[in-house]
């Protein structure tokens, strides 16, 4: 069964997509943390953890394999739902292959652009790499078609790496991640309201209580 994230840092979204019973976690980035208005990436990831009860990614922002390092383990001490995500740079890389051998070593590998990119992170240990399909359309290319790509990749030599499809825009985004076998979709919570709705199911219910009122109601 492919999860479901939500891709933000606002406690309001999170509280309501949870309610719907169909959140399996949540990924932040530090533009997301900006939006959500706060610098404490501590206090907002615990609170996360505190409403999801699933997976949780923070972000390093060290850019030098040291100071990655020393900032997941701070991360991934906060609570054994988080994730640490780390950029898929050399420096990320060599990181990426300390801290999965760690026993909590939960790594998101991110600003992933490229299937070539996802074989690395699988490679250095990572959990899940994350394909940004929406900045690799914005950019002119398919975004989809690399989470295809990613897939048989990963199949092919039995990886023990997910595939996150991130930077969703839209419900189509959904859908064709799905379809090319994504295991994780993260997408901002106003995608997450477009994919339950259809004017076709509200003028349906609306019909269908139409009616009732008419024979209940004689
Ligand atoms: O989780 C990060 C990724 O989803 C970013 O999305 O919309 O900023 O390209 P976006």
């Amino acid at each position: 069964m492919a999860q479901i994230f939500v891709d933000t840092a606002k406690i309001e979204e999170i509280r309501e997509a949870a309610s719907w019973g169909i959140l399996d976690g949540v990924t932040t980035n530090p533009s997301l943390m900006f939006r959500a208005g706060t610098a404490n990436r501590k206090e907002q990831t615990l609170k996360i953890v505190e409403i999801v009860r699933g997976s949780v990614s923070a972000e390093v922002i060290s850019t030098d394999a040291a100071g990655m390092i020393k900032e997941a383990r701070e991360i991934l001490s906060w609570s054994e739902y988080v994730y640490v995500k780390i950029p898929i740079i050399p420096e990320g890389l060599k990181a990426m292959n300390v801290i999965s051998r760690w026993p909590n070593g939960r790594i998101n590998a991110t600003l992933v652009f490229s299937a070539n990119q996802a074989f690395l992170a699988a490679k250095a240990g990572a959990s899940y790499a994350s394909i940004f399909v929406g900045r690799l359309d914005d950019a002119g290319l398919d975004g989809i078609e690399v989470v295809r790509e990613t897939r048989a990749v990963f199949d092919n030599y039995a990886l023990d790496c997910q595939v996150l499809a991130a930077s969703i825009r839209n419900t189509y985004h959904v859908t064709q991640s799905l379809l090319a076998g994504a295991d994780i979709l993260t997408m901002p919570y106003a995608v997450l309201q477009k994919m339950i709705s259809s004017p076709f199911t509200d003028a349906g219910l609306k019909k269908f209580l139409e009616d009732w009122e008419k024979v209940a109601g004689k």
